[in-house]
């Protein structure tokens, strides 16, 4: 408003939020992993509470702390992700995916660490399909009226990409963010296009996280009025 207070267009709503990136064990010590850091997804978290929502947010192996005002569940790999998100989601007004979950996982968990032996090559890891989430959580809707939100990071061909992958998941938002080797993860910015089921595309510039956040709550809180 006018003093600057948010305005809690998200008072009485409850928004779920993934956050970070998944981790595949492959034995106790190892493990297949991305470079999200969490900053969006608890960006997203912190504007939310802002708003007035209630917020649980989901998180996947980042080291940031946890948002004040936000339920916090802490979870290690995809499958873990994906009972929490699903969980949370049951009585939840908009679930917004920001998480970089692992689309594979090695197909055997190695209880003893793995060890090289003398003169011997290494086994090829084999993978299996982790689900996905984000199209699971659009197909099967606890009520119509839920908002689910998505996030795309793509090094070419972005918007073609982000539009096919939009219609592909079923998700009503989808945040497309263009990521290279210095770009978005990790950082404390980012510049990103979001895509709407009608069309629409709004165009985020490059800022902080925290914006990218508001914008992604205004298009959620303008769908749920
Ligand atoms: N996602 C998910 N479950 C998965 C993989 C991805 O819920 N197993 C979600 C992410 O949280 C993100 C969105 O799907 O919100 C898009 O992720 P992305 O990796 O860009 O899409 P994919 O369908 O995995 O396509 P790609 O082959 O480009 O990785
Ligand atoms: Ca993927």
């Amino acid at each position: 408003d006018l003093a600057g207070r948010p305005v809690a267009d998200l008072a009485g709503r409850h928004v779920v939020i993934s956050a970070g990136g998944t981790r595949e064990p492959l034995d106790p010590v190892r493990f297949l992993g991305n470079r999200s850091s969490g900053k969006q997804g608890y960006a997203l978290a912190r504007t939310a509470v802002a708003r007035g929502a209630r917020v649980t947010l989901v998180a996947a192996n980042s080291e940031l702390a946890d948002p004040a005002g936000a339920d916090v569940v802490r979870v290690g790999t995809a499958v873990q992700l994906r009972e929490a998100v699903l969980k949370a989601a049951a009585d939840a007004d908009a679930v917004v995916m920001a998480a970089a979950v692992a689309d594979f996982r090695p197909a055997h968990y190695a209880t003893g660490k793995i060890k090289k032996r003398d003169g011997q090559e290494p086994d090829p890891i084999a993978l299996v399909r982790n689900p996905d989430i984000l199209a699971e959580l659009s197909a099967d809707r606890p009520h119509p009226g839920q908002i689910v939100v998505g996030f795309a990071a793509e090094t070419d061909d972005v918007l073609a990409n982000g539009r096919a992958k939009l219609a592909r998941k079923g998700c009503d938002l989808l945040v497309v963010n263009e990521v290279g080797e210095r770009k978005t993860f990790g950082s404390e910015e980012n510049e990103a296009v979001i895509l709407a089921t009608d069309g629409a595309e709004t165009i985020i510039p490059h800022g902080p996280k925290e914006d990218l956040a508001d914008t992604v709550w205004d298009l959620v809180a303008t769908r749920l009025a």
